[in-house]
């Protein structure tokens, strides 16, 4: 009887499951976006911290540590949805963090931020470390929340890559401040904190909803590091170590 009413029942939605796993797909779609335009961002940053101190060695390998951590946070998100078979959401540069904040800050995209610019005017590499370290700050307590969040607690595979992203963390906002900090420079100011905040907020409360709730949403159709060479990305000073 009971196998009878099974055998005639409609196949019912799990709300909740689809829901959780909506949120998930939406929540790492953006993280490897930032994921991808945080690494890609610190090869120019690298570049530009060589000809700014050549001399401070172990800061300079800080950032290609920092680099190499970004990467790494890319491929755990990449792999998350390559086992699931699928292709991670399209995002851009709206729900790009350090796209909107060099914007706000700078006043131009990523791309057009001039190495030789920043390399002639220190104000400008010191207000760049600063970008780095708030949005890296930003980024440490967003992943706090999200390892106390019940639904990326119930996928194991996801809340161990936001413990690994959290573990990492600190190590991509201290090198900076501590270089300021020997320069006896301004760590941060207000106008950029505010800039930071309101970033966050536009994100979490305009761009993470409006796609969560597209319909049809379109997927990347390849991934973001499509093409990239990365044997000829890695830092020299981690080759060396390797
Ligand atoms: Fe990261
Ligand atoms: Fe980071």
């Amino acid at each position: 009887m009971a196998a009878r009413a099974g055998a005639n029942a409609k196949p019912r939605w799990n709300i909740g499951g689809a829901f959780a796993e909506r949120y998930r797909e939406v929540v790492a779609s953006i993280y490897i976006y930032n994921e991808h335009r945080g690494y890609t961002s610190l090869d120019r940053v690298l570049t530009t911290a060589r000809q700014v101190c050549p001399e401070d060695e172990a800061f300079i390998e800080a950032i290609a540590k920092h680099r190499a951590d970004e990467r790494k946070h890319y491929l755990m998100f990449k792999n998350w949805f390559a086992r699931q078979g699928r292709m991670p959401l399209a995002t851009g540069r709206g729900y790009g963090h350090i796209d909107r904040f060099i914007r706000m800050v700078f006043g131009c995209n990523i791309e057009e931020l001039a190495v030789d610019l920043v390399v002639a005017d220190p104000e400008l590499f010191e207000k760049l470390c600063r970008v780095i370290i708030l949005t890296e700050q930003r980024g440490l307590v967003q992943v706090e929340e999200l390892l106390r969040n019940p639904l990326i607690r119930q996928d194991r595979a996801m809340h161990g890559i936001f413990a690994i992203v959290h573990k990492d963390e600190p190590d991509h906002f201290l090198p900076y401040r501590g270089w300021l900090e020997r320069k006896q420079r301004s760590t941060g100011k207000r106008r950029e904190v505010w800039a930071d905040a309101f970033i966050h907020k536009v994100l979490l409360l305009v761009k993470l909803p409006g796609l969560f709730f597209r319909r049809h949403a379109p997927r990347m159709t390849e991934w973001p590091d499509a093409g990239e060479e990365q044997e000829q990305r890695v830092a020299p000073e981690l080759r060396a170590r390797s």
